[in-house]
């Protein structure tokens, strides 16, 4: 298998915010089932899917956010994007997905090493990447901890009004 990281170009938009939407599926799921629907539903509206699309298209289209893909044989298989928060000091893994067929295969964690490379070489001294501590997320902290990032625990606390 030829698996190959490459800078994103915006011909790639359609096939990584398909491949964004099937792999952040499952994650809904499991969110939903930690949260409620009660909850789920103010957070995400009637469909989540349109809440996703935007912000992927966000990242794929901000100026300072550097973005890639990874080619397998061929195909899109998954991304990432990473921003410089503070010149010097942090920068921030904002986004990586794989898509499921292509997962667990090490694709993400060639994603996070390209993207760290690369934050490294922009100044920074510190990364971080946010995920959650639900099951869906399980597969991500995994990555991330492979990656040889530090988990710091974190809970957010919800209340439908
Ligand atoms: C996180 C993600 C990008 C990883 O991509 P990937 O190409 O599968 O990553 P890798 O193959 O490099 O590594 C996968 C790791 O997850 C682990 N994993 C897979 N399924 C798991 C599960 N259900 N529970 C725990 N670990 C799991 C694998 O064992 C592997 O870790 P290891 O190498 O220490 O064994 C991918 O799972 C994904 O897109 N998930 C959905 C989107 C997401 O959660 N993005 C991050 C949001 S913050």
């Amino acid at each position: 298998v030829d698996t190959h990281i490459r800078g994103y170009r915006a011909t790639d938009a359609d096939a990584v915010v398909a491949l964004s939407l099937r792999t952040w599926g499952p994650i809904h799921d499991s969110l939903r089932d930690v949260m409620g629907d009660a909850i789920f539903q103010r957070l995400f509206g009637p469909d989540w899917r349109d809440q996703q699309r935007a912000d992927v298209e966000d990242a794929l289209t901000d100026e300072s956010m550097e973005v890639w893909v990874a080619e397998v044989d061929g195909t899109v298989a998954g991304f990432a994007a990473a921003i410089v928060k503070a010149p010097g000091g942090l920068g921030e893994v904002y986004m990586v997905a794989v898509d499921p067929p292509f997962q667990n295969r090490g694709v993400g964690t060639r994603l996070m090493n390209v993207a760290t490379d690369w934050l490294r070489d922009a100044g920074c001294s510190i990364a971080v990447v946010s995920t959650g501590g639900d099951p869906g997320h399980a597969p991500a902290r995994a990555t991330y901890e492979r990656a040889g990032f530090t988990p710091v625990p974190a809970v957010n606390y919800f209340k439908a009004l």
